[in-house]
Protein backbone atom coordinates (compact mmCIF):
# COMPACT_ATOMS: atom_id res chain seq x y z
CA UNK A 1 0.00 0.00 0.00
CA UNK A 2 1.68 3.28 -0.81
CA UNK A 3 0.52 6.60 0.77
CA UNK A 4 1.51 9.52 -1.57
CA UNK A 5 1.60 13.45 -0.78
CA UNK A 6 -0.30 14.93 -3.42
CA UNK A 7 1.19 18.06 -2.92
CA UNK A 8 0.43 18.94 -6.65
CA UNK A 9 -3.21 18.46 -5.78
CA UNK A 10 -2.34 20.56 -2.72
CA UNK A 11 -1.51 23.96 -4.39
CA UNK A 12 -4.49 23.48 -6.95
CA UNK A 13 -7.24 22.63 -4.15
CA UNK A 14 -5.86 24.50 -0.90
CA UNK A 15 -6.16 21.50 0.92
CA UNK A 16 -3.05 18.77 2.33
CA UNK A 17 -3.95 16.07 0.00
CA UNK A 18 -3.00 12.11 -0.19
CA UNK A 19 -2.86 9.55 -2.66
CA UNK A 20 -3.30 6.19 -1.72
CA UNK A 21 -3.21 3.17 -3.83
CA UNK A 22 -3.75 -0.21 -2.19
CA UNK A 23 -1.93 -3.42 -3.54
CA UNK A 24 -3.33 -7.00 -4.51
CA UNK A 25 -1.28 -8.28 -0.87
CA UNK A 26 -2.48 -5.81 1.64
CA UNK A 27 -4.37 -7.47 3.93
CA UNK A 28 -7.89 -5.60 5.51
CA UNK A 29 -6.45 -5.19 9.06
CA UNK A 30 -3.35 -3.21 7.08
CA UNK A 31 -5.54 -1.25 5.16
CA UNK A 32 -7.77 0.12 7.55
CA UNK A 33 -4.77 0.90 9.92
CA UNK A 34 -3.14 2.63 7.16
CA UNK A 35 -5.76 4.65 6.38
CA UNK A 36 -6.86 5.83 9.80
CA UNK A 37 -2.84 6.87 10.57
CA UNK A 38 -3.01 9.05 7.12
CA UNK A 39 -6.63 10.44 8.05
CA UNK A 40 -4.45 12.22 11.10
CA UNK A 41 -2.58 14.34 8.78
CA UNK A 42 -4.46 14.77 5.08
CA UNK A 43 -7.63 16.61 4.91
CA UNK A 44 -8.71 15.03 1.22
CA UNK A 45 -7.60 11.33 1.00
CA UNK A 46 -8.26 9.84 -2.75
CA UNK A 47 -7.72 5.73 -2.89
CA UNK A 48 -7.17 3.66 -5.82
CA UNK A 49 -8.72 0.52 -5.16
CA UNK A 50 -7.78 -2.44 -8.28
CA UNK A 51 -11.14 -3.92 -9.18
CA UNK A 52 -9.00 -6.95 -8.39
CA UNK A 53 -9.22 -5.65 -4.84
CA UNK A 54 -13.45 -5.58 -4.83
CA UNK A 55 -13.39 -7.46 -1.37
CA UNK A 56 -12.07 -3.83 0.37
CA UNK A 57 -15.10 -2.41 -0.90
CA UNK A 58 -17.59 -2.76 2.28
CA UNK A 59 -14.33 -1.61 4.55
CA UNK A 60 -14.00 1.68 2.73
CA UNK A 61 -17.29 2.31 2.81
CA UNK A 62 -17.54 1.60 6.77
CA UNK A 63 -14.38 4.13 7.11
CA UNK A 64 -16.64 6.76 5.74
CA UNK A 65 -15.00 6.51 2.27
CA UNK A 66 -17.68 7.89 -1.09
CA UNK A 67 -16.95 6.07 -4.27
CA UNK A 68 -16.77 8.87 -6.89
CA UNK A 69 -15.67 6.77 -10.04
CA UNK A 70 -14.12 3.78 -11.77
CA UNK A 71 -10.43 4.75 -13.98
CA UNK A 72 -10.43 2.45 -16.70
CA UNK A 73 -6.52 2.33 -18.10
CA UNK A 74 -6.51 0.92 -21.62
CA UNK A 75 -4.03 -0.11 -23.98
CA UNK A 76 -3.53 0.43 -28.21
CA UNK A 77 -0.42 -1.72 -29.31
CA UNK A 78 -0.31 0.66 -32.49
CA UNK A 79 -1.45 -1.54 -34.89
CA UNK A 80 -3.12 0.23 -37.73
CA UNK A 81 -6.72 1.45 -37.07
CA UNK A 82 -9.92 0.63 -39.36
CA UNK A 83 -12.38 3.28 -40.51
CA UNK A 84 -15.69 3.29 -41.77
CA UNK A 85 -16.09 5.59 -44.84
CA UNK A 86 -17.83 7.98 -42.33
CA UNK A 87 -15.43 7.58 -39.46
CA UNK A 88 -12.37 8.45 -42.27
CA UNK A 89 -14.39 11.24 -43.08
CA UNK A 90 -14.29 13.20 -39.77
CA UNK A 91 -10.94 12.12 -39.32
CA UNK A 92 -9.64 13.75 -42.41
CA UNK A 93 -11.67 16.88 -41.35
CA UNK A 94 -9.37 17.58 -37.92
CA UNK A 95 -6.31 18.91 -38.33
CA UNK A 96 -3.37 17.99 -35.95
CA UNK A 97 -0.18 20.09 -35.47
CA UNK A 98 2.22 21.17 -32.21
CA UNK A 99 0.72 24.01 -29.99
CA UNK A 100 2.24 26.72 -30.08
CA UNK A 101 2.46 29.58 -26.96
CA UNK A 102 -0.43 31.44 -28.05
CA UNK A 103 -2.68 28.67 -28.61
CA UNK A 104 -2.28 27.91 -24.53
CA UNK A 105 -4.82 31.00 -23.45
CA UNK A 106 -7.46 29.58 -25.70
CA UNK A 107 -6.92 25.97 -23.96
CA UNK A 108 -7.07 27.47 -20.55
CA UNK A 109 -10.49 29.34 -21.48
CA UNK A 110 -11.94 26.17 -22.48
CA UNK A 111 -10.91 24.35 -19.32
CA UNK A 112 -12.08 27.15 -17.34
CA UNK A 113 -15.50 27.31 -19.67
CA UNK A 114 -16.05 23.75 -18.54
CA UNK A 115 -14.63 21.43 -20.97
CA UNK A 116 -13.11 19.39 -18.84
CA UNK A 117 -15.96 18.85 -16.08
CA UNK A 118 -15.95 14.83 -15.64
CA UNK A 119 -13.32 14.53 -13.31
CA UNK A 120 -13.68 13.53 -9.43
CA UNK A 121 -13.02 17.50 -8.31
CA UNK A 122 -15.33 19.21 -10.66
CA UNK A 123 -18.00 16.73 -9.70
CA UNK A 124 -17.42 17.22 -5.30
CA UNK A 125 -20.01 19.40 -3.86
CA UNK A 126 -16.81 20.13 -1.46
CA UNK A 127 -15.00 21.52 -4.09
CA UNK A 128 -15.33 24.37 -6.68
CA UNK A 129 -15.78 24.51 -10.54
CA UNK A 130 -12.57 26.74 -10.20
CA UNK A 131 -10.96 24.19 -8.13
CA UNK A 132 -10.88 21.71 -10.78
CA UNK A 133 -9.94 23.98 -13.55
CA UNK A 134 -7.34 25.22 -11.55
CA UNK A 135 -6.04 21.74 -10.89
CA UNK A 136 -5.91 20.82 -14.53
CA UNK A 137 -4.40 23.91 -15.43
CA UNK A 138 -1.36 23.05 -13.14
CA UNK A 139 -1.67 19.27 -14.75
CA UNK A 140 -1.40 20.52 -18.13
CA UNK A 141 1.91 22.52 -17.04
CA UNK A 142 3.01 19.92 -14.90
CA UNK A 143 2.76 17.50 -17.89
CA UNK A 144 4.64 20.11 -20.29
CA UNK A 145 7.46 20.41 -17.84
CA UNK A 146 7.77 16.83 -17.39
CA UNK A 147 8.83 16.76 -21.36
CA UNK A 148 5.08 15.99 -22.50
CA UNK A 149 4.03 17.36 -26.00
CA UNK A 150 1.00 19.27 -26.56
CA UNK A 151 -0.81 18.74 -29.44
CA UNK A 152 -3.98 20.61 -30.66
CA UNK A 153 -6.78 19.68 -33.13
CA UNK A 154 -8.43 22.36 -35.45
CA UNK A 155 -11.47 21.90 -37.45
CA UNK A 156 -12.54 24.67 -40.23
CA UNK A 157 -9.69 26.58 -38.87
CA UNK A 158 -11.20 26.24 -35.18
CA UNK A 159 -9.25 24.98 -32.38
CA UNK A 160 -11.30 21.72 -31.56
CA UNK A 161 -9.45 19.98 -28.72
CA UNK A 162 -6.15 19.24 -27.59
CA UNK A 163 -4.18 16.13 -26.47
CA UNK A 164 -0.90 15.39 -24.37
CA UNK A 165 1.90 12.79 -25.11
CA UNK A 166 4.60 11.93 -23.11
CA UNK A 167 6.98 9.07 -23.55
CA UNK A 168 7.21 7.27 -19.78
CA UNK A 169 10.25 5.06 -20.80
CA UNK A 170 10.77 1.63 -22.48
CA UNK A 171 9.03 2.72 -25.87
CA UNK A 172 5.56 3.01 -23.71
CA UNK A 173 4.23 6.74 -24.11
CA UNK A 174 0.94 8.26 -21.77
CA UNK A 175 -1.40 10.53 -23.04
CA UNK A 176 -2.61 11.54 -19.90
CA UNK A 177 -5.27 14.56 -20.65
CA UNK A 178 -6.99 15.18 -23.82
CA UNK A 179 -10.50 15.49 -25.11
CA UNK A 180 -12.79 17.91 -27.86
CA UNK A 181 -14.28 21.05 -26.69
CA UNK A 182 -17.48 22.01 -25.47
CA UNK A 183 -18.48 22.96 -28.58
CA UNK A 184 -17.36 20.49 -30.87
CA UNK A 185 -19.13 17.56 -28.81
CA UNK A 186 -21.99 15.66 -30.86
CA UNK A 187 -20.52 16.72 -34.59
CA UNK A 188 -18.80 13.34 -34.95
CA UNK A 189 -15.29 14.40 -34.38
CA UNK A 190 -14.83 13.69 -30.86
CA UNK A 191 -14.49 10.20 -31.79
CA UNK A 192 -11.02 10.86 -33.75
CA UNK A 193 -7.53 9.88 -32.31
CA UNK A 194 -4.69 10.06 -33.72
CA UNK A 195 -2.27 9.55 -30.90
CA UNK A 196 -1.51 6.13 -32.13
CA UNK A 197 -0.33 7.07 -35.12
CA UNK A 198 1.82 9.74 -33.39
CA UNK A 199 3.38 7.23 -31.08
CA UNK A 200 4.44 5.43 -33.72
CA UNK A 201 5.77 8.11 -35.83
CA UNK A 202 7.38 8.76 -32.53
CA UNK A 203 9.35 5.34 -32.76
CA UNK A 204 7.11 3.99 -29.81
CA UNK A 205 5.59 0.70 -29.29
CA UNK A 206 2.48 1.20 -27.27
CA UNK A 207 0.12 4.04 -25.90
CA UNK A 208 -1.84 3.87 -22.03
CA UNK A 209 -4.05 5.79 -20.84
CA UNK A 210 -6.39 6.43 -18.31
CA UNK A 211 -10.38 7.27 -18.77
CA UNK A 212 -13.09 8.13 -15.95
CA UNK A 213 -16.32 6.02 -16.42
CA UNK A 214 -17.89 9.63 -15.77
CA UNK A 215 -16.21 10.29 -19.37
CA UNK A 216 -18.05 7.76 -21.28
CA UNK A 217 -17.96 9.39 -24.83
CA UNK A 218 -14.19 9.37 -24.35
CA UNK A 219 -14.51 5.10 -23.59
CA UNK A 220 -16.67 5.12 -26.16
CA UNK A 221 -14.19 6.81 -29.12
CA UNK A 222 -10.47 4.96 -27.50
CA UNK A 223 -12.58 1.80 -27.64
CA UNK A 224 -13.50 1.89 -31.09
CA UNK A 225 -9.71 3.73 -32.15
CA UNK A 226 -9.09 0.24 -31.17
CA UNK A 227 -7.80 0.60 -27.53
CA UNK A 228 -7.80 -2.16 -25.04
CA UNK A 229 -9.42 -2.22 -21.35
CA UNK A 230 -6.30 -3.94 -19.36
CA UNK A 231 -7.30 -3.06 -15.44
CA UNK A 232 -9.27 -0.58 -13.94
CA UNK A 233 -9.29 1.40 -9.88
CA UNK A 234 -12.45 1.56 -8.34
CA UNK A 235 -11.51 5.40 -6.46
CA UNK A 236 -12.61 6.64 -3.42
CA UNK A 237 -12.14 10.09 -1.15
CA UNK A 238 -12.90 11.08 2.25
CA UNK A 239 -12.33 14.77 3.47
CA UNK A 240 -11.76 14.07 7.12
CA UNK A 241 -12.77 17.77 8.20
CA UNK A 242 -16.54 16.99 7.19
CA UNK A 243 -16.48 13.11 7.92
CA UNK A 244 -18.83 11.64 10.20
C1 LIG B 1 -10.80 13.14 -16.20
C2 LIG B 1 -9.38 12.66 -16.27
C3 LIG B 1 -8.55 13.65 -17.08
C4 LIG B 1 -8.73 12.56 -14.87
O1 LIG B 1 -9.61 12.18 -13.88
P1 LIG B 1 -9.22 12.35 -12.31
O2 LIG B 1 -10.28 11.69 -11.55
O3 LIG B 1 -8.91 13.75 -11.98
O4 LIG B 1 -7.88 11.47 -12.27
P2 LIG B 1 -6.92 11.10 -11.05
O5 LIG B 1 -6.37 12.31 -10.42
O6 LIG B 1 -7.64 10.17 -10.12
O7 LIG B 1 -5.82 10.23 -11.78
C5 LIG B 1 -4.94 10.75 -12.73
C6 LIG B 1 -3.47 10.48 -12.43
O8 LIG B 1 -2.72 11.67 -12.74
C7 LIG B 1 -2.06 12.16 -11.59
N1 LIG B 1 -2.09 13.64 -11.52
C8 LIG B 1 -3.15 14.45 -11.41
N2 LIG B 1 -2.74 15.73 -11.38
C9 LIG B 1 -1.40 15.70 -11.48
C10 LIG B 1 -0.39 16.70 -11.50
N3 LIG B 1 -0.65 17.99 -11.46
N4 LIG B 1 0.88 16.31 -11.59
C11 LIG B 1 1.18 15.00 -11.62
N5 LIG B 1 0.28 14.00 -11.62
C12 LIG B 1 -1.00 14.36 -11.55
C13 LIG B 1 -2.74 11.54 -10.43
O9 LIG B 1 -1.80 11.42 -9.41
C14 LIG B 1 -3.17 10.19 -10.99
O10 LIG B 1 -2.10 9.27 -10.93
P3 LIG B 1 -2.32 7.66 -10.92
O11 LIG B 1 -2.81 7.29 -12.30
O12 LIG B 1 -0.96 7.12 -10.61
O13 LIG B 1 -3.34 7.36 -9.87
C15 LIG B 1 -9.29 11.24 -16.91
O14 LIG B 1 -10.18 10.38 -16.33
C16 LIG B 1 -9.58 11.25 -18.39
O15 LIG B 1 -10.73 11.20 -18.80
N6 LIG B 1 -8.48 11.31 -19.19
C17 LIG B 1 -8.55 11.40 -20.61
C18 LIG B 1 -7.37 10.70 -21.26
C19 LIG B 1 -7.48 10.88 -22.73
O16 LIG B 1 -8.58 10.81 -23.23
N7 LIG B 1 -6.33 11.15 -23.42
C20 LIG B 1 -6.36 11.57 -24.81
C21 LIG B 1 -6.87 10.60 -25.78
S1 LIG B 1 -5.91 9.18 -26.10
Amino acid sequence: MKVLNATWDEESLGVRTAEVSIGQGDSLEEIGSALREAEASYRYLAVKLPTTRADACFLLSELGYTFVEDMVFLEHDLHEIRRTPLEQRFYDSVKIERMQNGDFEELLSEIDAGSFSFDRVSLDPYFSKEASARRFHHWLMDEKSRGAILMKASYKGQMSGFFTIRDTGDGVYSSALGGTFMKFRHTGIGINNQTPEIVKRLGGRKLVIGVSTNNMSQIRAVVRSGFFPVRANHVYIKHTDIAK
